[in-house]
């Protein structure tokens, strides 16, 4: 090789070298979202594990809960979804704050429990079994909505039982089960629904559909709500009492009453007079889940007494 083409071989390498390094700085941002992706999808997964060993038992193999004949709230749900940009659903991102919002609720949630419920502590620095990561990896978990990855490990991990467990033998028959006493400082169910009813579909339909002028038409064509009681429109905490119940007692008697982890709770099956019932909200029932309600900071008298008609007049 004589020198000139040597000094060609090393322009021409010079220039190669000055194209990896330009072609990788174009890349970065790219790189950057797939490292992300990668580390969601890994997060993702192990939530998925942690979440087969100890939540399907209450949330449901799939987290649908009461829809699966689970006894816990439904955590497979929009309402907790976090939205990257460019996301599958073609939704606008979810905003830092509200993102945060979710994050924190859900983090709290876990680390605490849910004080009077059978939701229990999952935070290792009160005295649960989870540390902050997996509890972190719980959170992606729900906040990505990757609940095929749930059902995939656990069809995975029940074919691996002897013999391979069923869905009844996961889906808890209320044995065994605790009330959580810890107070620290968490949501309860009425300051948890403004999560849980959260819908980040419904936030764009509003918007596409407030600019055109058929919106006033077509809520002329809405059918009004049946007529009202008296018991129907009672107030309990400052929700009807409707609501109420969906929010604090539907967990275990089921959203339509019909009974899950507690009895059926309607006009033809509480045949009792009022004040048995009275007592039971009060009182609750010793050795069982159902706990006190009334005669404190939790309900007054006349809220437990509504709550008693409502159940024993109001058809579901
Ligand atoms: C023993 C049953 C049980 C187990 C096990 C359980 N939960 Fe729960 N969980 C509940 C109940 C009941 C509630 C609703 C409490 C209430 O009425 O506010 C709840 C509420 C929640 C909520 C709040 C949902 C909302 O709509 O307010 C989240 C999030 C949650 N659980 C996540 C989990 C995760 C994750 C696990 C597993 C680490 C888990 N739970 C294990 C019973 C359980
Ligand atoms: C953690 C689960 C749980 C929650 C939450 C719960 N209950 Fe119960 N409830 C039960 C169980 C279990 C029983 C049955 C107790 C027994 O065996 O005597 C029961 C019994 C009752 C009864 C007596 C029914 C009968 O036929 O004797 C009433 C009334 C009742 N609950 C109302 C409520 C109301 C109202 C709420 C919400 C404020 C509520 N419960 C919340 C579990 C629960």
């Amino acid at each position: 090789m004589n020198t000139s083409k040597q000094v060609n071989v090393m322009i021409g390498l010079m220039f190669l070298v000055a194209l990896f390094f330009a072609v990788n700085v174009i890349n970065e941002p790219n790189r950057a979202d797939t490292a992300r992706h990668h580390q969601t999808e890994t997060f993702s997964k192990r939530g998925a594990e942690i979440f087969v060993n100890n939540c399907r038992n209450c949330h449901g193999l799939e987290g649908l809960g009461p829809e699966e004949g689970a006894i816990a709230p439904k955590l497979n749900t929009p309402a907790f979804l976090v939205l990257a940009e460019d996301n599958k659903y073609g939704l606008p991102a979810t905003s830092d704050g509200v993102a945060q919002g979710i994050r924190s609720f859900l983090t709290t949630t876990l680390e605490c429990g849910r004080k009077g419920t059978i939701m229990p502590t999952w935070g290792e620095k009160y005295g649960g079994p989870l540390s902050d990561q997996q509890i972190s990896y719980l959170v992606t978990l729900m906040t990505e909505g990757r609940f095929d990855l749930v059902v995939e490990k656990g069809l995975d991990h029940d074919s691996h039982q002897n013999p391979p467990a069923t869905r009844e033998d996961i889906l808890s028959d209320g044995t065994g089960l605790a009330l959580t006493q810890k107070n620290c400082g968490q949501y309860d169910a009425l300051t948890a629904r403004e999560y849980r009813e959260r819908d980040p579909f419904a936030a764009v339909v509003d918007k596409s559909t407030s600019d055109s002028d058929t919106r006033s038409d077509s809520s002329s064509t809405v059918v009004s709500a049946p007529a009202s009681n008296e018991a129907a429109d009672a107030l309990v905490q400052g929700l009807p009492v409707g609501d109420y119940f969906l929010t604090l007692c539907a967990a275990c008697h089921g959203p339509n009453r019909e009974g899950l982890l507690g009895p059926a709770l309607l006009p033809s099956t509480l045949l009792e007079p009022d004040q048995i019932y009275i007592d039971t909200l009060h009182n609750g029932r010793a050795g069982t889940v159902m706990m006190p309600y009334g005669g404190g900071p939790v309900l007054t008298d006349d809220e437990v007494k509504s709550i008693v008609t409502w159940l024993k007049t109001v058809e579901p």
